[in-house]
């Protein structure tokens, strides 16, 4: 048997590959597209399978060459196929590489959501709104008024000590300010501004420099709630302290005061809150002393008032089960997502 001439094979090639592709520019629907299919890529009688056959005829010398134009030739007749069906489904309205299967169930959007502290923050307000205390803020950078001496923590006090609070450089001789280490400041800036009656509470970072553990960060939260009207005695700060645990937390929890000294209150106690069979101190609480009314213009045989300061972290972390207040600063996704 004589080989076949590796030109007549290349010619053979070539003119399959010129009829495909006019027989596939030609087409117009997705029928057309699948007989030329079958005419010429068809895996038993196509007509690229009949040439392949004849490769086995050629000269063993002429085997790579000819194996070679007819890849050639059938990666070009495959792309040929390729492209006219992309141009038959994007005419009929449907791009194949982004066809969009309406059928097929939508990629979930995954939602964030508010921080714990922040969420803490919201009910803190929205409870003690109820109660009609309005929220109100200050600044984060006070004076030594406001953070101090209008509460009377005078200039010896160790509570002013530079080791204990963030004081910000400032022209010599100019007094300092320095990052509110309390926002019991608040209180000061809203008696300034109004009259009696006032119920207010203010929530917002505090910052002092305390080596970060599992209770304390220099920045932390606190809420700080005052009211000033006449006749207001410890029963109704007791009051509306048990209101917001039982609202905050659930209805079985108790509070308890503990004597205590704070230099803006008189009397002064600690405030602890039972939940779960422990007890955990939340904050101070205290009759707003006359001496702070005065130095803000009120007149302490009128009126009278309570104050007090919770941390805003402790309270979240009992109410969440949390029991290192670092995790609430991490920003790991795998802590906040729990909530
Ligand atoms: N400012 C106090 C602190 O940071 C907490 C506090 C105690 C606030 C007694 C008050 C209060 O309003 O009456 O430790």
């Amino acid at each position: 048997m004589t080989a076949v001439p590796l030109d007549s094979f290349r010619a053979e090639l070539e003119r399959l590959r010129a009829d495909a592709e006019s027989a596939l520019s030609a087409a117009t629907d997705d029928t057309a597209i699948e007989v030329a299919r079958v005419e010429f890529l068809g895996a038993r009688s196509g007509r690229l399978k009949a040439i392949q056959k004849s490769l086995g005829g050629l000269a063993g010398a002429d085997k790579p060459a000819g194996g070679k134009q007819f890849n050639e030739a059938k990666n070009a007749i495959t792309a040929s196929f390729e492209a006219a069906r992309n141009r038959v489904l994007s005419s009929s309205g449907l791009q194949s590489e982004s066809a969009i299967d309406v059928t097929l169930p939508g990629s979930p959007v995954r939602l964030g959501h508010l921080h714990p502290l922040t969420r803490t923050i919201r009910r803190v307000q929205e409870i003690m709104g109820r109660l009609g205390f309005e929220s109100v803020d200050g600044p984060e950078v006070e004076d030594q008024w406001h953070n101090f001496e209008a509460l009377a923590i005078p200039a010896e006090h160790p509570a002013r000590d530079p080791l204990d609070n963030f004081y910000l450089a400032v022209a010599r001789g100019a007094d300092p300010l320095l990052l509110r280490s309390q926002t019991s400041t608040v209180q000061i800036r809203v008696m300034e501004n109004r009259d009696p009656p006032l119920r207010i509470v203010s929530l917002g970072r505090v910052y002092r420099p305390d080596t970060a553990d599992a209770t304390h960060y220099p920045m932390f939260h606190q809420v700080e709630g005052l009211l000033v009207e006449p006749g207001i005695t410890m029963a109704h700060l007791k009051s509306v302290l048990r209101l917001f645990a039982s609202s905050f937390l659930g209805g079985d929890v108790h509070v308890r005061f503990r004597p205590s000294f704070f230099p803006f209150t008189e009397p002064s106690v600690e405030v602890d809150m039972e939940w779960g069979g422990r007890w955990v101190e939340m904050g101070g609480a205290g009759m707003v002393d006359p001496a702070v009314l005065e130095a803000v213009g009120y007149d302490p045989d009128t009126v009278s008032g309570f104050a007090f300061g919770l941390g805003v972290e402790r309270i979240a972390a009992r109410r969440y089960g949390v029991d290192d207040i670092r995790d609430f600063y991490r920003n790991d996704v795998r802590f906040l997502r729990q909530f």
